[in-house]
């Protein structure tokens, strides 16, 4: 049985997909060998915290070939101005502040702190995407962020005043010394805030792609609140976000007794109400996920047999799940358009499917496609308006299959 990354109970398994490739290493030589490990979703009972069983090396996921760059989605822009104004408004009355940032990637969040003069770190381990952030000219210190790093960080910088991550808390396995080191940098009245794709999201909507080897946490208020405590922190609000199919916001503070927002209350007890603090909320999760899958293959069948093509939108890290757990592969989607430069010109993940350009996708017109990116739906949509006209018809697969 394996055991809690964050208390060391055993863990009883809700999913096991199988046989997994690191979902954001493209393959440029199909002739190498790639990397494989065991992906299964387990829940503690104890600390009530969903994780993965298995874990892959971080320097395997994040280092100089890091293949995501956030700055690629304009929502995602938008996105992360709206934190950084938060930012500014909450720093604005404190002498010196200092902002610090964990998983700050190509600093789409902090270029704008950067650019209103704050004192500011960007921690990020992936070196190409650092570089771009300093590019535009965020302070970046390439290192993974730890209870050891707090400390070089505070004996060089002091403390900070907020300190703050977006979708990387979920990435980090060796959670409790991430959460010593942020009681260690934080200033006594300071704020920690981070936002992770939410478990009551992805359990309710079946959106199990989001469970790949990036994705090791997927957090609950319930268990935040859990982790929180067990390091000297409190949560004291949470703030659902619109971003990633549903993502949730947890603010943290210092010590015990702070003021906590009725939030807090109104989301832990829905969770309770969704049976998510006990392994009957996870009870229906596996076959739902085998209905989807089955389903979406039987789907592009049936498009293969009427002698239709079918083409992928958005060569994401998450379809690596669906795509493996599904069995759809080259013979049924053609190509997969992308706009990172990185992504282009090779394969996905374990299923070797072409990535192609976008240019090449407008040129091409293909009657169907996969939006794998879906949680930029409203986004792609609205862009691809002159494809749907044209007959284009765009396959989406949650809560359930769909052609749109
Ligand atoms: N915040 C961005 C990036 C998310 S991708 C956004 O929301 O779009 C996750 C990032 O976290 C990657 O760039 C990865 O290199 C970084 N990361 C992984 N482990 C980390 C750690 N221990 N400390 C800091 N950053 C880490
Ligand atoms: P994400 O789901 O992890 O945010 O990744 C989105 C991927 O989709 C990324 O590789 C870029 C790609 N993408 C496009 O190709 N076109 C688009 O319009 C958007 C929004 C994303
Ligand atoms: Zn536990």
């Amino acid at each position: 049985m394996d055991l809690c990354k964050i208390c060391d109970h055993g863990l009883e398994t809700i999913i096991s997909f199988g046989e997994m490739p690191i979902s954001n290493r493209f393959v440029s030589d199909l002739t190498t060998d790639e990397f494989f490990y065991d992906l299964s979703l387990g829940f503690c009972p104890k600390c009530l915290m969903v994780q993965l069983e298995n874990c892959v090396d971080p320097d395997m996921m994040f280092n100089p070939d890091y293949a995501y760059f956030s700055s690629i989605s304009r929502a995602m822009e938008g996105h992360f101005k709206e934190m950084a104004d938060e930012i500014i408004v909450s720093v604005s009355d404190r002498p010196r502040p200092f902002v610090v940032e964990l998983g700050t990637n190509d600093g789409i969040m902090l270029k704008h702190i950067a650019e209103r003069g704050v004192p500011h770190l960007g921690v990020e381990p992936s070196a190409n995407v650092g570089a771009s952030a300093r590019e535009k000219g965020v302070n970046i210190l390439v290192e993974f962020f730890n209870s050891k790093c707090a400390s070089e960080i505070m004996d060089s910088h002091g403390q900070a005043d907020i300190i703050c991550g977006a979708n990387v808390m979920c990435h980090i396995e060796n959670i409790n010394s991430v959460f010593d080191g942020v009681r260690i940098l934080l200033k006594p009245e300071g704020e920690f805030f981070f936002e992770d794709p939410y478990l009551s999201n992805i359990i309710q909507k079946t959106s199990f792609d989001q469970i790949y080897d990036e994705h090791v946490y997927y957090f609950s208020g319930l268990a935040v609140s859990g982790l929180a405590k067990r390091h000297g922190l409190e949560l004291v609000n949470m703030v659902p976000q619109e971003v990633h199919g549903g993502s949730m916001r947890y603010y943290l503070k210092k010590g015990s007794g702070n003021p906590v927002t009725n939030n807090v209350d109104f989301f832990l007890s829905q969770e309770k109400a969704l049976n998510l603090d006990s392994l009957e909320g996870y009870a229906s999760f596996k076959e739902r996920v085998d209905k989807i899958c089955s389903d979406f293959r039987n789907v592009l069948l049936k498009i293969k047999a009427d002698g239709k093509r079918v083409a992928a939108y958005g060569a994401t890290s998450k379809s690596t799940t669906l795509l493996i757990y599904s069995k759809v592969g080259p013979g049924l989607i053609d190509y997969v358009s992308d706009t990172t430069p990185t992504k282009i010109g090779k394969y996905t993940p374990g299923t070797h499917i072409p990535v192609k350009s976008y240019e090449h996708f407008l040129g091409d017109s293909p009657p169907y496609t996969v939006l794998l990116a879906w949680n930029h739906k409203a986004e792609i949509l609205e862009k691809e308006q002159e494809y749907r006209k044209g007959g284009g018809k765009f396959i989406t697969f949650f809560p359930e299959v769909t052609i749109e």
